[in-house]
């Protein structure tokens, strides 16, 4: 199945840090393969704004390479390569000067959609949203997209959104949270809101309980700077496991527009109890010495932080306090070098109230998994009778779909998360993006989750490389009568 295009107005996308890893990885690979696949039309430009000093002829040739590296080769498409090539431009900037505004200026074209992607450190955002109204560039269809981290607490995100908030409106303002451009971050709302079965059953009384799971196998080798500063709470829980938990949790929006949904997911975030502290469990992974097979450094060697207590691990019991949740604990997990690199969302129904069946097998709980990534799709465990002459034995099978498989391709059409988040900025469409009031929320319930083990001096627990996680973590389920899923991919 062929992707729908949407057309779009020639635009001007300006991104700043346009020779940083976001750029060259993300950005510039996920622009070409929408020009591939027709989006972007002719006059459009792309301009890339960096410290550095080069001819824009510069920036082409290293665009052509991003393009080599980083996007399958299956979809180089050479035939198109120049064709993109010819929407480049390259300004050189200093985004605390003077240098390079006046060009930047002259290379935009007045009267249809800006684009500035922001992808530098935070501490520049302000002075890239001031200069770009001082230099009178920033017109009436601006837009700015801001990365995440949007501060690292209450207090700095607050104060970001007050520094944009001088410059832009809310609605010019597109806070990037890519999670929520994966496609089944969204066929989560259409599983939901577009089907009749899952809805009557999606509260308290049939939910036992939901599991979120992020598992990656990298370390944080290369960037233990940021991390360490972070840590798994700031770098995954506050923003995406964030967002995957609201969609889960909230009501129905009265239709599919921007605040809409922003509105419910919001009520969510401010619904969150706090969490006990005997229902966190934070890890730090340890080294692998090497025999029989290659040493690999614990976190503490990667984040070049002996002293660290920071976790690269966390798992925790959440409550979302309202009506619909009431009883029905949410359980997240997420770390870096674990088993294997998968997420899902697990849903664990209850039992039947009653069991016509006696001595039928092994009676188990109706489990929908959703799965991110890899191979996503949904899987839906269901009881049925055990083929056979046997009697009325009872077993459970998987009603299982590839969401590619299922509409025909191998997911080839199906854009990354950035590339759809990119046009849809360009299209003006906020839905995928959180709202100022969302992540200062987010903040507010995470900061004093934060205090609370910094204030007890809490040390993470170690963890094997390659494991599940900390011991302690399957005690979080244990106690409750419950377990956690296998990771696996
Ligand atoms: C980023 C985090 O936001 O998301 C990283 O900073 C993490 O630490 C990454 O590895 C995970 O994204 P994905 O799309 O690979 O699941």
């Amino acid at each position: 199945m062929v992707s729908r295009v949407i057309p779009v107005d020639p635009f001007d996308l300006v991104i700043f840090g346009a020779t940083g890893d976001l750029a060259r990885r993300k950005i510039l690979p996920g622009l070409y393969r929408r020009f591939v696949a027709g989006q972007i039309p002719e006059g459009s430009a792309i301009i890339g704004a960096a410290r550095t000093q080069m001819e824009a002829a510069a920036f082409r040739a290293q665009v052509r390479d991003v393009i080599a590296e980083f996007v399958d080769p299956a979809k180089h498409h050479p035939d198109q390569i120049e064709g993109f090539l010819a929407l480049i431009d390259y300004v050189a900037i200093d985004a605390r000067g003077t240098t390079g505004w006046a060009s930047l200026k002259a290379l935009v074209t007045p009267g249809r959609v800006h684009a500035f992607y922001f992808s530098v450190a935070p501490g520049l955002f302000g002075d890239l949203a001031e200069r770009l109204h001082a230099h009178d560039i920033a017109g009436d269809q601006a837009r700015i997209v801001v990365e995440k981290p949007f501060g690292r607490d209450l207090a700095t995100a607050r104060a970001l959104n007050a520094t944009l908030a001088e410059h832009f409106d809310e609605h010019q303002i597109y806070r990037i949270d890519h999670y929520l451009g994966k496609e089944t971050v969204q066929n989560l709302m259409a599983v939901r809101f577009a089907n009749i079965l899952f809805e009557p059953l999606w509260n308290a009384q049939y939910i036992d309980h939901v599991q979120i799971t992020v598992a990656e196998t990298v370390g944080v080798a290369g960037r233990g700077a940021y991390y360490d500063r972070s840590g798994a709470m700031r770098d995954m829980v506050q923003n995406h496991m964030m967002q995957l938990l609201c969609l889960i949790a909230m009501e129905p929006p009265y239709h599919f527009d921007p605040d809409a949904v922003r509105d419910e997911k919001l009520k969510v975030i401010r619904a969150l109890d706090p969490v006990d502290p005997q229902d966190i469990v934070r890890g730090q992974y340890l080294g692998v010495s090497g025999k029989g097979c290659a040493p690999q450094p614990g976190y503490l060697a990667d984040a070049e932080n002996p002293g660290s207590r920071t976790e690269s691990y966390i798992a925790m019991k959440v409550h979302v306090a309202n009506w619909r949740w009431k009883g029905t604990p949410f359980y997240l997990r997420t770390g870096k070098r674990l088993r294997a690199r998968t997420s899902e969302i697990a849903i664990t129904f209850k039992e039947p109230p009653h069991s016509i069946f006696d001595d039928a097998g092994d009676w188990r709980e109706n489990v929908l998994v959703i799965r991110l990534q890899p191979n996503e799709g949904m899987n839906l465990k269901v009881m049925i009778k055990e083929p056979g002459p046997g009697g009325m034995r009872l077993v459970q099978v998987p009603l299982d779909m590839s969401f590619a498989e299922a509409l025909g391709d191998d997911g080839a059409d199906i854009p990354d998360a950035y590339e759809r988040l990119i046009m849809d900025v360009i299209r003006g469409n906020q839905t995928l993006f959180m709202r100022g009031d969302e992540v200062e929320a987010a903040w507010a319930w995470t900061d004093p989750i934060i205090a609370g083990w910094e204030a007890r001096g809490d040390r993470p627990q170690p963890y094997d490389a390659g494991s599940s996680g900390p011991e302690d973590a399957l005690m979080l389920m244990h106690r409750d009568g419950r377990r956690w899923r296998e990771i696996r991919e």
